[in-house]
């Protein structure tokens, strides 16, 4: 199969202005419509296709994004494998802002979104094994990408989904983090499963844009969230260009 990476980008990742863009293509798949056009180009020299989680200009809240439709179309474009981009908050000490973490486990706590293509409907039902979640080779691949880009990253942790769109009460915070967790998004899950159910190799680049509630002095503000998506961003676009010559 010839090479094509996916990128979906999240938060403060809407558009990717250094691609060389060929295509823009509206999708309409059998289960609905993408978040936004994918838009197929070039970066590095390689082909890539990049998907808007959210909708360009960002539209949909996490909880309303057809992550089913995303999954299914980029399959249907023929990607070899999918890199996404989630902003997070980081609950374990090391996860301060700006911090860029390539985790390798999940645990989901998001509830009434559309999570399977094994539905009985759409396909025939199945019990997957999810043991682990993430692609081992593109994990380290994107490890082997950060140290040649010079940029460090935390290379495991346990991402946590919750539903959103508001953020977590303290006392959530802190079951999650006996839970096991470092991290806490809102796009984790279902994404991750559905390219499994696909078998699609699928890994994410996790950037903190905030301490999780109650492990800072301050409320969580959108001005502190906007600022260390703008710092942290472009280091994880160096990652994602570096992934894409690594060996
Ligand atoms: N919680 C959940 N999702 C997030 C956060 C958070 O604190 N920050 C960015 N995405």
């Amino acid at each position: 199969m010839s090479r094509l990476v996916g990128i979906i980008g999240g938060t403060g990742l809407t558009e990717y202005p250094d691609l060389t863009i060929r295509k823009e293509e509206s999708v309409l798949t059998d289960l609905g419509a993408t978040s936004a056009p994918l838009i197929f180009g070039e970066l590095q020299g390689v082909d890539v296709v990049f998907l808007a989680r959210h909708g360009h200009p960002h539209k949909f809240p996490p909880n309303k994004v057809n992550y089913r439709a995303n999954i299914l179309a980029l399959k249907e474009a023929g990607v070899s494998e999918i890199i996404a981009v989630n902003a997070v908050g980081g609950i374990t000490d090391k996860m301060d802002s700006e911090v860029i973490c390539i985790p390798d486990q999940i645990i989901d706590y998001t509830h009434g979104r559309e999570d399977t293509f094994f539905d009985g409907v759409y396909k025939a039902l199945e019990h997957i094994d999810y043991s682990h979640p993430y692609d081992h080779q593109i994990i380290q691949r994107i490890l082997s990408a950060a140290e040649a880009a010079k940029e460090s990253v935390v290379p495991r942790g346990v991402y946590g989904a919750t539903q959103g769109p508001r953020l977590e009460t303290v006392a959530e915070i802190a079951r999650m983090e006996r839970d096991g967790c470092d991290l806490v998004g809102m796009t984790g899950m279902p994404e991750a499963v559905l390219a499994r159910e696909l078998e699609i190799p699928y890994a994410c680049i996790s950037l903190v844009v905030n301490k999780a509630a109650g492990k800072s002095n301050d409320i969580i503000t959108m001005d502190e969230i906007v600022a260390a998506l703008n710092n942290g961003m472009s280091k994880v676009k160096k990652i994602i260009s570096s992934y894409l010559i690594v060996d």
